[in-house]
């Protein structure tokens, strides 16, 4: 078939990503670009999110061009550019509007969390803009309305791109720090983004951390007490007597000062979503730890490595599935959605068939469920257990399992 009989062919399609980066953004790229070549578009990249059709934009050619989707992060880069909030009176939506004219752009696939997402839909419905979104996060918060079966459960999760790849690191930096851990017979306080959500730390647990504190379930006064309590215990039960514990970001922890249990701020200046910046807690836990129990503990933020690296096999798979059904809502012009897995599934089992879109309008946030989140072993459920494997590779965790006979001295 030549380019001219291409269904799309004389039309563009841009893509953008916003939000923090993740390690499958240029798979996700990579994925739509291929099939909207294929359907005859020119595909253009909009550099730094929404920031790039401000102004007098920046607009780059991807339609023939090399593209590495293993590599991890976005070769479009990335901003929190809100396209509704408006300094010294500027009006961004009508800059937006101006540059899509000017550069010929007919559909828009935004690669965002809510907030970008948020924004693209709001511009579709009052602008009537044709856009297609495209689920990331590492966070994985935001609502897919994926189902888990896990026995005879039926459990909303979250499959996002971005966050099998992720999580692979939080597992893995978790078991990397046992052996420092280990040696000096410490509490470990490993501190995980994910804001105001524990999916990512929970997978810690998967790493083998032996307790995993969660934004869903604030550290009041009283669970601080059971908290300690619980630290004490298992460190003692341990043969090594050492203890690992991972610590989301955004945890509220009780404050005996102001009386509140609070998350801990690294600055308070916000972006424009009104998001501040989280970290610290970890210093505050295992100064804590130290304080009330006497164990020698340090702190450990794990921070932008979680974000970092090359997207990995799950995340391949799933953007290219998503990528499929992009392909869909670009025929059937079913703009304001964005596609979806349906049901967790392991990569293997990952066919467009297991895919469904849902309106952007209705993403939103998604904590991680009570079903895989134990509140009094401060750990993860045998569900949660389930999901991880089938998002995640198999991770060989390496133990020395040592117990030397004491020698004692001769009189
Ligand atoms: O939302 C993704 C995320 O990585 C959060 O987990 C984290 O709190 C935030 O972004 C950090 O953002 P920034 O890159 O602006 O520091």
């Amino acid at each position: 078939m030549g380019m001219d009989n291409k269904l799309f062919h004389g039309k563009t399609l841009a893509i953008l990503s916003g939000g923090g980066d993740t390690p499958a953004i240029n798979s996700s790229i990579e994925a739509v670009r291929n099939r909207a070549s294929i359907l005859g578009y020119k595909v253009y990249g909009i550099r730094q999110g929404w920031k790039g059709l401000l102004g007098d934009g920046q607009v780059i050619d991807l339609t023939c061009q090399p593209y590495n989707g293993l590599y991890g992060g976005t070769a479009l880069n990335s901003s929190r550019t809100n396209p509704f909030s408006s300094k010294e009176g500027e009006n961004r939506v009508e800059q937006i509007l101006r540059n899509l004219e000017r550069y010929g752009i007919d559909v828009l696939v935004t690669i965002g969390g809510d907030d970008t997402n948020g924004a693209a839909k709001k511009l579709y419905e009052t602008e009537g803009i044709p856009v297609i979104g495209f689920p990331k996060t590492i966070d994985n918060d935001l609502r897919t309305r994926t189902m888990h079966r896990y026995g005879n459960q039926e459990i909303e999760a979250v499959v996002c791109p971005g966050f099998p790849s992720a999580a692979r690191t939080v597992a893995r930096l978790t078991s990397m720090l046992r052996t420092t851990t280990e040696s000096h017979n410490r509490v470990m306080v490993m501190e995980v983004m994910g804001r105001d959500a524990g999916w990512l730390t929970a997978t810690a647990a998967h790493g083998g951390a032996d307790m995993v504190l969660v934004p869903e379930c604030p550290m009041t006064r009283e669970r601080k007490e059971f908290f300690f309590e619980r630290v004490k215990e298992l460190y003692m039960r341990n043969r090594k007597r050492c203890l690992m514990i991972a610590v989301s970001e955004g945890v509220r922890w009780h404050d005996e000062k102001t009386g509140k249990a609070d998350v801990v701020y690294a600055s308070s200046e916000t972006d424009e979503y009104g998001h501040a910046r989280l970290g610290g807690v970890s210093g505050v836990i295992a100064h804590e730890i130290t304080a009330r129990l006497g164990l020698d503990a340090r702190a450990q933020v794990s921070g932008y490595y979680a974000r970092s690296g090359e997207c990995r096999e799950y995340d391949r798979r799933l953007t290219s599935t998503l990528g499929d059904k992009v392909v869909d809502l670009l025929l059937r012009k079913a703009y304001g959605q964005m596609p979806v897995l349906k049901n967790v599934v392991p990569y293997n089992e990952l066919e467009e068939f297991n895919t469904s879109s849902i309106d952007m309008g209705s993403i939103g946030n998604i904590p991680l469920p009570d079903a895989y989140y134990d509140k009094n072993l401060f750990h993860i459920t045998d569900a949660y257990r389930d999901f991880l494997g089938m998002v995640m590779e198999p991770m060989h965790i390496m133990e020395f399992d040592y117990d030397f006979p004491v020698v004692l001295p001769k009189a």
